[in-house]
């Protein structure tokens, strides 16, 4: 199947593109907004290496897609949405936007557009995220979005080198409005 280009009212999501390295590379590598992701590139070649390894199939078990979200007055890529079919019917997602974006309700515009076409397109069951607890517009964004909060795992992840309490949140089909 190949990845759908999905349309919200000021953004667009498609598959990630070779040519996209750069625009990644410039808001991924900001360590500070991103301390609470697991991959910070440094180079431009850390980033082709991570578009290399992206499936060049949508909705395969057991792996990572990974959409980029462009505004659409601007045309500029402002982030992404990391897609992890776990399997044939749980999917876990993460976003990441550039930081001159943020507030603007970019975020959850994308994840509910991705989190529709996941359940009325694709029929999946559950979605899932997995947050730190200290990344609090992460929790906001999940839970204005109407995910429960499922688990709350202490020190179960080492990122970058420490360990780090990791909290589940997930929605099901049938509560999702
Ligand atoms: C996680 C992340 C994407 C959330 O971004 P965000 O900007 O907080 O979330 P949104 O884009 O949905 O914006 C929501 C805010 O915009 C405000 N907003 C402003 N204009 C809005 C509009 N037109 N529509 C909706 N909300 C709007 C909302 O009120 C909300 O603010 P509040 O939280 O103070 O109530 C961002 O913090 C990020 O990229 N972090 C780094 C990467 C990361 O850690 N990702 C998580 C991986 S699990």
């Amino acid at each position: 199947m190949q990845a759908p280009q999905l349309i919200s009212k000021r953004l667009l999501l498609r598959a990630i593109q070779p040519d996209d390295n750069k625009a990644i590379l410039a808001y991924r590598s900001d360590a500070e907004t991103n301390q609470y992701q697991g991959w910070i590139p440094k180079t431009l070649s850390d980033v082709d290496a991570f578009i290399e390894k992206i499936p060049t199939v949508f909705n395969q078990a057991d792996t990572w897609f990974q959409l980029v979200i462009v505004e659409k007055d601007s045309q500029q890529l402002i982030g992404d949405m990391g897609i992890h079919f776990i399997d044939e019917d749980q999917v876990e997602l993460g976003c990441t936007l550039i930081k001159t974006v943020h507030n603007k309700g970019y975020a959850s515009e994308a994840m509910r557009e991705v989190i529709n076409h996941m359940f009325s397109q694709l029929n999946k069951h559950r979605i899932i995220a997995s947050i730190d607890p200290a990344n609090t517009a992460s929790i906001k964004l999940v839970e204005r979005l109407g995910f429960r909060k499922e688990a709350h795992f202490v020190e179960s992840i080492c990122s970058n080198g420490q360990w780090v309490d990791d909290v589940v949140y997930a929605v099901l089909k049938r509560e999702w409005k």
